[in-house]
């Protein structure tokens, strides 16, 4: 196994009517700035649920956070942070809303230059504290540091990391995400498995804990994923999905072990270029990615096809391509496509992809044998469409 050091400071309060608990939670805080998306929570009643819990704070709203928050957007909360000297976040929202908020706290203290110097790669010092009540179970971002951002005028979607992005607190209540609608299920299904797969499926380093508990994670996700699309209102489903989700990248399985994350470096680039939804761009290249670093990744798809699958075949050949097989089976039972030529995406874009999510890592490649280059994207993007 491999060194590791582990910090997660973020308070977790799980389960039915857990909203209740933001007075208390709140309670050294007076200027709060409560940051939500584009107005599901208004429908849902989680918006009243808010308004009621935070009655007598000092309260500022700032909504119309996108699906996958822009720079510039979220550049006017800092103006409203700073002139109405807010002392607290509250983040109500799926990933997008949070990983803004995230953005926006280290913004507001970051004076030395440009913020956007935070998503090319400069540290913050500080950031203003922020709290969670999470709507959308999916991308983790509710406890850990990891903080997505898009520029549209500039055709990029980057990532920060940040200790100082942690949430003091997130707050989770599955029965918010009853009014999710169908894509979004889906969506929160599929982001969490390739979590643990970037965490899991790369090579051996003698860490049996780290990949059982990567694997219970899997074969939760195909169990409850599935009834949540049969049954949405089942409460326990629902819980069984959002601690999923929060445990698959809360940092846990992918202490001691290597990481690979080129799938979501290469799905970052299709959500920039053609928008597409998050985990959308994750169901078509994790596949075509499996199929490309066959070799360097058979020892742990062997394990994932017996212990995830429970493949029995005789060739770990056979074992390991077919796990592939069932992973891409596995999104489109959940109604993925997994196909960019699905999404009408040209196959002659496919080399300006490739050498755009090369930009975007300044030539670095990707995964974890660092192997992957433009050419080698190109072949996933060739199998992938
Ligand atoms: O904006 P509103 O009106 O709230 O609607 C949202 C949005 O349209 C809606 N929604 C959320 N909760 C709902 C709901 N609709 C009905 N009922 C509810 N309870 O769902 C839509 C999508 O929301 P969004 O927050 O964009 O989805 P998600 O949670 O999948 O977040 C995606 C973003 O997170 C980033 C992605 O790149 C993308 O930008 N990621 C963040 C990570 C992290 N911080 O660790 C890791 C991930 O790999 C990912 O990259
Ligand atoms: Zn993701």
């Amino acid at each position: 196994m491999n060194n590791f050091e582990l910090y997660n400071p973020v308070k977790i309060i799980f389960g039915k009517d857990s909203i209740g608990s933001l007075p208390s939670l709140l309670q050294n805080h007076e200027k709060i700035l409560f940051a939500f998306g584009g107005g599901s929570i208004k429908e849902n009643g989680i918006y009243d649920q808010i308004k009621t819990a935070l009655i007598h704070k000092d309260v500022y709203e700032f909504s119309g956070i996108e699906a996958n928050p822009e720079y510039d957007t979220l550049m006017k909360a800092v103006e409203l942070c700073r002139k109405c000297k807010i002392d607290f976040i509250l983040a109500v929202g799926g990933g997008s809303v949070i990983d803004g908020c995230k953005f926006i706290a280290n913004a507001v203290k970051f004076k030395k230059s440009d913020p956007w110097n935070i998503l090319m790669g400069e540290q913050s010092d500080n950031a203003l504290p922020l709290g969670c009540v999470l709507t959308l179970p999916a991308t983790g971002s509710e406890m850990n540091p990891f903080s997505v951002i898009s520029r549209r005028s500039m055709q990029q979607k980057k990532d920060f990391s940040s200790v100082h992005s942690y949430p003091v607190f997130s707050i989770l209540d599955p029965s918010v995400t009853f009014s999710l609608p169908e894509r979004q299920v889906i969506n929160g299904i599929i982001d969490p498995f390739v979590h643990v797969t970037e965490q899991y499926l790369t090579y051996k380093v003698n860490s049996p804990l780290q990949d059982r508990q990567s694997e219970a994670i899997l074969n939760t996700l195909i169990e409850e994923g599935p009834k949540a699309l049969n049954n949405p209102k089942d409460y326990d489903v629902r819980a069984n999905l959002m601690w999923c989700a929060s445990n698959a990248l809360n940092g846990v399985i992918g202490k001691g072990v290597p990481q690979d994350w080129a799938t979501h470096q290469i799905g970052h680039m299709l959500t920039a270029l053609y928008n597409l939804d998050h985990a959308q761009t994750l169901a078509i290249i994790l596949p075509a990615l499996l199929k490309h670093e066959f070799e360097f990744k058979k020892e742990k798809l062997v394990s994932y096809g017996k212990r995830v699958f429970n493949l029995d075949y005789s060739s770990d050949n056979k074992i390991a391509s077919s796990a592939i097989d069932k992973t891409e089976k596995f999104f489109r039972s959940l109604g993925a496509k997994t196909r960019l030529s699905e999404y009408k995406i040209s196959k002659k874009d496919l080399p300006d992809i490739a050498k755009k999510v090369m930009e975007v890592s300044k030539g670095n490649k990707l995964g974890e044998n660092k192997r992957i280059g433009e050419d080698e994207i190109l072949g996933i993007l060739e199998i992938a469409w």
